[in-house]
């Protein structure tokens, strides 16, 4: 792969101190994944996918090597840059939804606009948020709380959440986790199919490698170490 890439994460190191004695998560793990480009990494519990994330987020810094998004290589970023960095350039996907109980679909796709982008009128927001919402198939749910929604509908107002602002990279940690399995491969074949529409990078963690082979590119993560997985060889 040559040209720009939207992560460069370099020789990454991530270590604790658990009682004294260090804790080796992640072990010069270098991925570099190109603009647009939909990437899956599997791999056991335990393995540090999550971890990885996290440094991919900004919310956690690594303790070797450099990660750089979009062009910004993240340790030379204080908190405040790093939060201004995941407003502008992430959405991220959780496995259990983490969407606000009190608020619509509407509302909890809209707020995490305004928070991206506080230059847009109400109106600029409800209509952008209901757009996203249509794409994932909840026009007729704009009004529903989470409590009133299933869980594949609620992982698929978590997609919309994400995605409303455009951002240039997805990040999702088993978005199926907590949903059966046609459920879940419906909100992947989604999530990607609008990724490839907004030219949108994923980065997916699953434990499902039918759903790992949708992907691009598949990498494993076996106790800390990174390797790509040959799929389409
Ligand atoms: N804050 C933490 N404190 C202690 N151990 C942690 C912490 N974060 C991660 N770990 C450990 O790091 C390893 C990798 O965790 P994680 O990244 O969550 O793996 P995965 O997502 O692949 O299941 C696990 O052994 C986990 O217990
Ligand atoms: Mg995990």
């Amino acid at each position: 792969m040559s040209g720009k890439a939207i992560i460069d994460a370099r020789a990454v190191d991530y270590s604790l101190e658990i009682a004294g004695r260090p804790l080796h998560i992640l072990r010069k793990v270098s991925l570099r994944v190109a603009p647009a480009e939909v990437v899956a990494i599997v791999g056991p519990s335990g393995s540090g996918k999550t971890s990885l994330l996290m440094l991919l987020a900004g919310l956690e810094r690594p303790t070797g090597g450099s990660i750089t998004v979009n062009g910004t290589d993240l340790g030379t970023l204080d908190e405040d840059g790093l939060a201004r960095f995941r407003r502008r350039t992430l959405g991220i996907v959780f496995q259990s939804f983490h969407l606000i109980p009190s608020l619509t679909a509407l509302d909890n796709v809209g707020l995490a606009l305004e928070i991206a982008d506080p230059s847009l009128s109400l109106a600029q927001v409800h209509e952008k948020a209901a757009a996203t919402l249509a794409a994932v198939g909840l026009e007729g749910r704009l009004d529903h709380r989470p409590s009133a929604l299933s869980g594949g509908e609620q992982q698929r107002v978590g997609l919309a959440r994400a995605t409303v602002a455009n951002p240039p990279l997805l990040l999702a940690d088993e978005p199926t986790g907590n949903l059966d399995q046609k459920t879940g491969a419906v909100v992947v074949d989604l999530m990607f199919d609008l990724a490839r529409r907004q030219k949108t990078a994923v980065v997916m963690i699953t434990h499902d490698p039918g759903l790992a082979a949708k992907a691009d590119r598949v990498y494993t993560m076996t106790q800390g170490q990174l390797t790509e997985t040959p799929v389409h060889a």
